[in-house]
């Protein structure tokens, strides 16, 4: 149990990182000296390893084992190697996950595979319009293509009113991007089961930062990228995630030889893989996976449970820090103020945070800006200190106390916020 006075010092936060279970770990990543990096829920920091693991993929794998790597170093079987190394900390089982493609393409599959599965006649998707955007049109390119299918959008509560009898596939992100707002993962897809119908998960905002137990909850698909809070590398594959019961019928779209049964038997019709890998369909980007890997083996030696409850501090005490150093400067927090329906990232809304981003990672401190509104701070576990939340928030309130963020130049908006 991690505790903070009511009236917490920096000297307080020093405390708990010394105390840290987890502080071993910040070694394993390389950070900047000067830069306080509160954006893990983007593009994770890079762990070190990452740099000697590329450089022996080019130099002695690609280089020197060439094409014999395939099977000398194992680049054939990388998907499942990592879906396996990810599938204790989603709560999947062996031979449950792989590690491919991005989380859109995953989760394109995913919708083509669960509406297969759903009751005949049944065309209906519901889905929260504030997700994501790529979800949304993915999903409204997934019923273009299936004659008489609706996408529902509704939000929040309305959720689990707009369940019933109609729907084919619940389809919703675990946390959500802008306010960091916990699905109850459980209870949503056990009504939606109940109801007859399939249930896909966007874990992209909880893995490698919240316990999460996909058989425990009977989920049917997860989705969710490598590239936030497991520290995969820029670009790194997603994962997706079926359940062992839906192996023998599930069907996806994109039939490539990756997924045919027996893709060096060269035949002219497609026929699938058993398993997992029929979700797979070509040759996957070995680079990628090789450093994805580094990623996920310092996430595996984590124990989640310390990860949420010094997650759960983290954001706590951002909140509480700026709202006591700030509370003049009308930030508005949109994250749930309860702990335990937040996920690690803390997000305000006010109308020049834009401006105030720009300012803050001048000042060394890298948060980002969602439009119209939402500066996002995503809280890392594995190398976030609470040392870390003091001073980010001792930076945005000399920003915001000297009026340094109306400097002009933060106002000029670069291709990605
Ligand atoms: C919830 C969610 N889904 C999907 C994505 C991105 O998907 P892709 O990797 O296909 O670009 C993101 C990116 O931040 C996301 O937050």
């Amino acid at each position: 149990m991690i505790t903070l006075p009511d009236t917490p010092t920096r000297e307080h936060c020093l405390a708990l990182d010394r105390a840290d279970p987890l502080a071993s770990l910040r070694a394993e990543f390389v950070l900047p000296e000067d830069m306080i990096y509160l954006d893990g829920n983007s593009l994770g920091a890079r762990p070190r390893a990452a740099l000697a693991r590329a450089l022996d993929i080019v130099e002695r794998e690609w280089g020197e084992d060439l094409i014999t790597s395939w099977n000398r170093n194992g680049w054939f079987r990388k998907a499942y190697e990592l879906g396996d190394l990810l599938a204790p900390m989603i709560g999947a089982g062996p031979g449950e996950v792989v590690v491919t493609d991005s989380t859109g393409i995953d989760l394109h599959k995913a919708l083509q595979a669960a509406i297969g599965l759903a009751p005949a006649g049944r065309r209906r998707i519901l889905m929260e319009g504030s997700n994501f955007p790529t979800n949304n049109y993915m999903t409204q390119g997934v019923a273009a293509q299936l004659p008489g299918c609706e996408v529902v959008f509704t939000e929040g509560e309305g959720i689990a009113q707009a369940i019933d009898e109609r729907l084919s596939v619940l389809c919703l992100t675990h946390v959500h991007y802008k306010t960091g707002a916990i699905h109850d993962m459980a209870a949503l897809t056990a009504r939606a089961q109940a109801a007859g119908a399939l249930v896909i998960w966007d874990l992209c905002h909880s893995a490698g930062v919240l316990p999460v137990d996909l058989n425990g909850c009977n989920a049917d698909f997860a989705v969710g990228c490598t590239y936030k809070y497991l520290n995969g590398g820029p670009g790194s594959p997603a994962f997706i995630f079926a359940a062992t019961r839906h192996h023998a019928e599930m069907r996806q779209p994109l039939t490539g030889w990756w997924g045919h049964a027996e893709p060096f038997a060269f035949e002219r019709d497609f026929r699938p893989r058993a398993g997992i890998g029929r979700m797979l369909s070509g040759t996957q980007p070995i680079l990628s996976l090789g450093v994805t890997e580094c990623g996920l083996q310092l996430a595996r030696r984590a124990d989640m449970r310390d990860v949420r409850a010094k997650s759960m501090v983290l954001t706590g005490l951002f909140i509480q820090l700026v709202e006591a150093r700030c509370a003049a400067h009308g930030f508005r927090l949109v994250s749930p103020r309860d702990p335990q329906r937040r996920g690690s990232q803390v997000s305000f809304d006010h109308e020049q945070g834009y401006a105030i981003v720009q300012a803050l990672i001048a000042a060394g401190v890298v948060g980002d800006f969602r439009a119209p509104a939402n500066m996002r701070f995503g809280f890392a576990p594995l190398y976030n200190r609470f040392v870390d939340v003091w001073d980010a928030v001792e930076r945005l309130a000399d920003i915001m106390d000297s009026g340094r963020w109306r400097d002009p130049a933060f106002a000029t908006r670069s291709a990605v916020t």
